[in-house]
């Protein structure tokens, strides 16, 4: 495995996962370990860092959770202007709050559905996990809003499970399935691109892409897909 496969050093994971820390000792310490196991275990961040790494333009996270993507940005020494959305406001609070105490500077976050409007960008853009969320229609129409805000040299970077009868393919559905009936994803996953589904939405697009299987050690289907216009 190369190191863009491999899940993130455990002390760069550590001190990442720390700023989100409580404040207070006997506060809330979810999202803490949440990002701690996540770091420790999951290859997804190594890779977008890799792909993004030598870009300058501005990153734009759809989805963003947390952000953690600024997060590892700023590990990694990418000074990149990042803006995150996603449709979850606590989350966008949370993850705004400790940006902001974690001194990443510039780093924007907002509310936004993105089965309703897409934002507004020039630069870079990050789909982490969030597709699968989103209608086939809602996310043909995306990637082509997508095409057009990505500027020269910028790279459209996603990462996704793909939908197919393999054995990776059921564990990444039923674990979506539960992260939701656990409380731990408000939305419920609706469509799983297929290889085929995501090739052709991105060429019709208008953009070159790259797949690259990005699962490391864990069970599930993903795959990271790198793209610039064509
Ligand atoms: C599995 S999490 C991934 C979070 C982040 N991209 C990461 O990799 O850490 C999926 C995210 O998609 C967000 N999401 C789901 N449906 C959405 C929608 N319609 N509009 C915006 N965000 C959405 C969820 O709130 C959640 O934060």
């Amino acid at each position: 495995m190369s190191d863009a496969t491999r899940p993130m050093p455990r002390e760069q994971a550590l001190s990442i996962a720390r700023a989100f820390l409580p404040k207070r000792p006997w506060g809330n310490r979810y999202d803490y370990y949440y990002t701690q196991t996540k770091l420790r275990t999951d290859p997804l961040y190594p890779g977008v860092l890799a792909a993004l790494r030598g870009t300058t333009a501005p990153v734009l996270d759809l989805g963003c959770g947390l952000g953690l993507l600024a997060h590892a940005l700023h590990a990694d020494g990418q000074t990149l202007a990042y803006y995150g959305v996603d449709i979850d406001a606590d989350k966008i609070r949370r993850g705004q709050q400790i940006a902001a105490r974690s001194g990443i500077a510039g780093a924007r976050f907002e509310v936004v559905d993105l089965g309703a409007r897409w934002p507004t960008h020039q630069g870079s853009v990050a789909i982490l996990d969030v597709l699968q969320y989103l209608s086939h229609e809602v996310q043909a129409g995306m990637l082509q809003h997508v095409a057009g805000i990505l500027t020269p040299g910028a790279r459209l970077v996603i990462r996704s499970g793909l939908g197919d009868d393999s054995r990776r393919g059921r564990t990444t559905k039923v674990t979506d399935l539960l992260a939701h009936l656990a409380g731990w994803m408000q939305e419920v996953p609706k469509t799983y691109p297929t290889r085929e589904g995501l090739e052709t939405m991105l060429a019709d697009a208008g953009l070159r892409a790259e797949f690259s299987p990005l699962y490391g050690n864990t069970p599930f289907n993903n795959w990271l897909i790198v793209a610039e216009r064509g």
